[in-house]
């Protein structure tokens, strides 16, 4: 939906232009061209969107106390202006940005506020999950680059919520849980136990979540895993793979689902034979992730 400009006389029109040309020449005591490029556009696109839609005075205001509380409630665990950009498709479109098309490179996703730096080592085909509640689901893939090479030795990080919906940072203890870091081995495989994920709600007891109450969305993400996967020579790729069948792959509150990273877990019954001969009592998830990395930028 697109606003109808509204009709102003010659001398109002005129009034608001001058000052958006006011508002840009006042940088250009600016000595650093990239910062003047980013806050002529800004004023450019914030004056725009003034105009369009006509705001109010009181629409400032309330706009103003928006910001504020995301302010209030941002501490070093919760950050609300993320959720913000993450909920407006901002992140999303900052990575689409940031992660170019390249040949066959997986594509990337939002990167989330539950990464930790340093996650526990797990060899290859070991459990990330530290007793997190939920259903056993097996990984495996390859990392190559986008000219089919294996990459050995790339080093996978993951994390995913719990069954519960809870990241253990969210948990009342210090315990880790459902997060872990491996290399791949010399023809750039790897395998992994994790639970099989399950959907769960951004944090939407802020602002923000009034924000998308008021508008009737949703806060749930789509059930997903996370992957950060790194090696020298290759760009980083931070992206996520969700579960074929969810119904929530069409309305994530992030706006991160990309078709490629839709995998099928294929569901086990009990009993049924593991990949590494585990014994598992109920049923298992198995999934396959094929990582391509593109090359790192010159
Ligand atoms: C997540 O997937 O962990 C996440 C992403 C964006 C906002 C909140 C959570
Ligand atoms: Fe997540």
């Amino acid at each position: 939906m697109t606003t109808t400009p509204v009709a102003v006389s010659a001398e109002q029109r005129s009034r608001e232009e001058q000052l958006i040309e006011r508002v840009v020449r006042s940088f250009d005591t600016c000595s650093d061209p990239r910062l003047t490029e980013l806050m002529v556009g800004l004023v450019r696109h914030v004056h725009a969107y003034i105009r369009e839609v006509r705001l109010t005075e009181e629409e400032w205001n309330r706009a103003i106390g928006f910001l504020t509380r995301c302010g209030h409630i941002t501490d070093d665990k919760r950050q609300e202006f993320i959720l913000l950009s993450d909920v407006l498709g901002a992140s999303m479109q900052t990575i689409a940005v940031n992660n170019e098309a390249y040949g066959d490179a997986t594509e990337a996703t939002v990167f989330g506020p539950f990464f930790v730096e340093g996650s526990p080592p797990v060899p290859i085909g070991g459990d990330i999950s530290n007793g997190a509640a939920g259903e056993p689901c097996w990984v495996e893939g390859t990392v190559s680059d986008t000219d089919g090479n294996p990459v050995a030795e790339a080093l996978i990080e993951v994390w995913e919520a719990d069954a519960d919906g809870r990241y253990d940072v969210q948990y009342d203890d210090d315990r880790t849980a459902a997060r872990g870091r491996l290399r791949t081995d010399g023809r750039g495989r790897y395998s992994f136990w994790a639970i099989t994920p399950t959907p769960y709600p951004i944090p939407h007891d802020g602002p923000v979540g009034r924000l998308l109450q008021a508008v009737g969305r949703s806060p749930m993400r789509a059930s997903h895993l996370h992957f950060r996967v790194s090696h020298r020579g290759c760009r980083t790729l931070v992206t996520h793979i969700f579960v074929r069948g969810d119904e929530l792959l069409g309305s994530d509150s992030v706006f991160g689902v990309r078709d490629s990273l839709v995998k099928d877990f294929v569901q086990h019954p009990a009993g049924t034979p593991t990949p590494d001969g585990r014994q598992i009592d109920g049923t298992w998830s198995k999934a396959r992730f094929d990582i391509v990395l593109a090359p790192a930028r010159g």
